[in-house]
Formats: structure tokens, sequence, C-alpha cells
């Protein structure tokens, strides 16, 4: 949590962990409609979406939701020029809590959408992380989920170390192979 906002990550993985390929494209063996079907509904209910200045959530609906965009290209935060329901933030320079103000959001959850440094900047943070798993794709020296995901450290390690959770598994796309569980901080 931060103040009464829940902190939810939201993200699609290859079977290696990866988020997209080496050139930062998300390949089509992890794109996939229903996936999109869920993240689209989800952040509907988000009150604010944080990502990256390479990430999207897309869509139709996506210029009337509240964002945080991360970047290093002002050193605090500032309003986006091009976008008025939109703040740029650098995390060297102000906290989350102090981005979160400056958007002027009510309470409700605070969706976080990647890419790879931005999620590993919520890691300590989350309430629950959506993963989306396409199992049937490899990205060989793709881009992680977190940094540091590769051979020798599996996503799920990340995740349980950092207090969270699996809850069961369901498929999304059964004929695709996509298959989704929501990881929980445990209490206590
Ligand atoms: N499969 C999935 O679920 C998923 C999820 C998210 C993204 N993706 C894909 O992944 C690719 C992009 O990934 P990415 O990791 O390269 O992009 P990203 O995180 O969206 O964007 C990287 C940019 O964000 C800013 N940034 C990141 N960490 C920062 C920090 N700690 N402090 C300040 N600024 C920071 C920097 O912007 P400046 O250059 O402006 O400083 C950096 O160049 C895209 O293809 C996207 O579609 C996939």
């Amino acid at each position: 949590m931060i103040g009464l906002h829940r902190i939810e990550g939201y993200a699609i993985v290859s079977a290696d962990g990866m988020i997209a390929d080496a050139d930062g494209d998300m390949p089509d063996a992890i794109r996939n409609e229903a996936d999109q079907r869920f993240l689209q509904t989800e952040m509907d209910r988000a009150a604010a979406l944080v990502h990256g200045r390479h990430s999207h959530e897309g869509g139709p609906r996506a210029a009337r939701r509240k964002r945080i965009i991360v970047t290093r290209q002002i050193a605090a935060v500032a309003p986006d020029p091009a976008n008025a329901n939109a703040l740029l933030w650098n995390p060297a320079g102000a906290t989350i809590e102090q981005a979160i103000a400056a958007l002027g959001i009510g309470d409700g959850t605070i969706a976080i959408i990647g890419g790879t440094d931005v999620f590993g900047l919520f890691l300590s943070l989350y309430d629950a992380f959506h993963l989306t798993r396409a199992d049937r794709a490899v990205i060989p020296h793709g881009r992680p989920l977190f940094p540091g995901v590769g051979a020798d450290m599996a996503l799920e390690d990340v995740l349980a170390r950092h207090g969270l959770r699996p809850g069961p598994q369901r498929n999304l796309d059964a004929a695709a192979g996509i298959t989704l569980a929501t990881w929980q901080r445990s209490r206590g």
C-alpha cells in the first residue's frame, strides 16, 4: 500500500520470464486478446497507472486514464505537456507519494504496468501482482520482467523473496496456452 492506494502489477511474460525482445519490442508470441481484455478491464477500474516512457497499455480508453510516466527527462515531477491526464515523474527527485499527490487522484488502485525497471521499483510495495504466462513463447536475450531475471534467477523467486505468494492459476486462453495467476502479499 501507499497511503490508501493498493499497488498492483500487471505483466504478460514468456516461459523464460521476458516482457519484450532485446530491441524493446513486444513480440506477437506474448500478445494475446484474452490477456488484453483482462488488462483493459483492470485499467478501467484503476485510479491511476504508472509506467516507463516506452510502455503503454493502449486501447481506446487510454487517453482518459490518469497516469504517471517515469522518466529522467525532468528533475522531480512535472505536468506532461502532451497529456493533461499524465504526470512526469523522476524517482531520483521525488517520492511516489509526492507523485501521487501531484497527480491529484482519489482512493483506489495504482496499476504498475512496466517496463523492467519500473516493475522493479515497486517490488517491496506490491499488494498483488497479476502474472500472465505465455508458456509456449521463449524470448532469448529479451528484457526480463524484473532486473536480474534470467537463467540464474527465476521471476517466481524474486516475487517470493519480496513477500508475494501465488494464487491459483487459471486459463485465460487454453487453446493458446495462456494462464493467469495473481500473487498476493502475505500479511503477518
Ligand atoms: N509484456 C509486458 O507485460 C510488458 C509490460 C511493459 C512493457 N512491455 C514492453 O517492454 C518494452 C519497453 O520496456 P522498457 O523496460 O524498455 O521500457 P519502459 O520502462 O517503459 O521505459 C524505459 C524508460 O522509462 C524511464 N525509466 C525507467 N526506469 C526509470 C527510473 N528508475 N528512473 C527514471 N526513469 C526511468 C526512462 O525514460 P527516459 O528515457 O525518458 O529517461 C527509460 O528510458 C516495450 O516493448 C513494451 O511494450 C511489456
